[in-house]
């Protein structure tokens, strides 16, 4: 699974992400950018979203489905 975090601080709502990745973008009324889904189990679209963001507002980031999958190995 993937966590999709859009940073409406630094978004300026070019609406890059909304065209290349309409699935999961969408345009607020503040002229921000959201995401639909914070919590993606494929990336699609999401990573050239992300990329192409001029001003780098969306970051994506794998997350553990699991507990067991944030040890460390060795750890146990
Ligand atoms: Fe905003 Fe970046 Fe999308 S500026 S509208 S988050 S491509």
């Amino acid at each position: 699974m993937f966590k999709v975090n859009l940073d409406k601080e630094k978004c300026i709502g070019c609406g890059t992400c909304v065209a290349i990745c309409p699935g999961n973008y969408e345009m607020g009324k503040d002229g921000k950018a959201f995401a639909v889904k914070e919590e993606i189990m494929d990336l699609g679209g999401n990573r050239m979203a992300e990329e192409n963001c001029p001003v780098v507002a969306i970051s994506i980031r794998p997350i553990a489905e699991k507990k067991e999958d944030l040890m460390v190995q060795g750890e146990n």
